[in-house]
């Protein structure tokens, strides 16, 4: 029963549409494209994008052929990633509800622009960071197109990102889609501790699951100090005593008065 092939999936799983692979990939930072044919400037928010070389560096997007950014891209051959902060998040979600073939929406947006390095296509102020690219390969797949792009220029806003993404002020931080009109930003970064070169693995990762252990034990600890402090209150008569509530309630379940919500081990199967 312990091979992997034969142990049934957990019970609490649930399968969905095959279409949500891509929404289980999304939550990068989304990116308006602009792109620029016989003078007329297009700019369309982008989820679908990913790193594909370092050496040359290139990146690729997936643009649905529907779109009016493809035909642009098809004949200019270029584009430009802005990523935009914060401040920008109604933007996003209405340029994606426009198709630039019918109205020039940078224009009726009010975004404003400045000059490229490398490409035609402008760039988009109020963004954090920007990436020009020239494509070396339009590839049809299904109703998109992905366009691999070699980058051209890179520029930064420090605020946003030094050598990675910052968590700086609120109108400073990109914004990551979820799907829908649905949006985030990053609001903690956490690091993972790296193994020295002369550590043997077996004991890295024993040290690994100790801590994990610690981290349990602590937070079993501290859920213990509140339900003391809940029965001592209870004790001094501040706190109503709920004993015949928790019954009511599930008996795996305490009520937490403190927030006035239900606290203990989540429902199994
Ligand atoms: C947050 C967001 C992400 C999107 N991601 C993509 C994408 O990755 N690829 C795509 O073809 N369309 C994507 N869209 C839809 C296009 O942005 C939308 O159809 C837009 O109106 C196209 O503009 P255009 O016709 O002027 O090129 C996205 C829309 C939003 C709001």
């Amino acid at each position: 029963m312990n091979d992997p092939l034969i142990r049934p999936a957990p019970e609490h799983l649930e399968d969905r549409p095959n279409a949500t692979a891509a929404r289980l990939l999304l939550g990068g930072p989304v990116v308006l494209v602009t792109s620029m044919w016989r003078g007329r400037a297009n700019v369309m928010p982008l989820a679908w994008h990913m790193p594909v070389s370092t050496d040359p560096p290139m990146i690729a997007i997936a643009v649905e052929q529907s779109r009016h950014t493809n035909e642009v891209i098809r004949h200019s051959q270029e584009f430009v990633l802005n990523f935009p902060t914060r401040p920008l998040l109604h933007h996003v979600q209405y340029l994606g509800a426009l198709h630039g073939d019918r109205v020039d929406k940078i224009e009726a947006a009010q975004l404003e622009t400045f000059a490229p390095i490398k490409v035609t296509a402008p760039l988009l102020s109020s963004c954090a960071a920007w990436i020009e690219c020239s494509v070396v390969e339009a590839i049809p797949l299904g109703d998109h197109t992905l366009y691999v792009g070699l980058v051209n220029a890179v520029q930064v806003d420090p605020a946003t990102f030094d050598d990675g993404w910052v968590v700086g002020p609120e109108e400073t931080r990109a914004l990551h889609f979820l799907g829908g009109n649905r949006y985030s930003f990053l609001s903690r970064i956490v690091e993972a501790r790296m193994p020295q070169h002369a550590d043997a693995p077996e004991r890295i990762l024993a040290e690994f699951l100790a801590e994990e252990l610690e981290m349990t034990r602590d937070a079993r600890e501290k859920r213990e100090e509140r339900l003391d402090v809940l029965k001592r209150e209870i004790e001094d008569g501040r706190a109503l005593d709920v004993t015949g509530l928790e019954l009511e309630v599930s008996p795996e379940h305490l009520l937490d008065l403190g927030r006035g919500h239900v606290i203990g081990e989540p429902p199994r199967g």
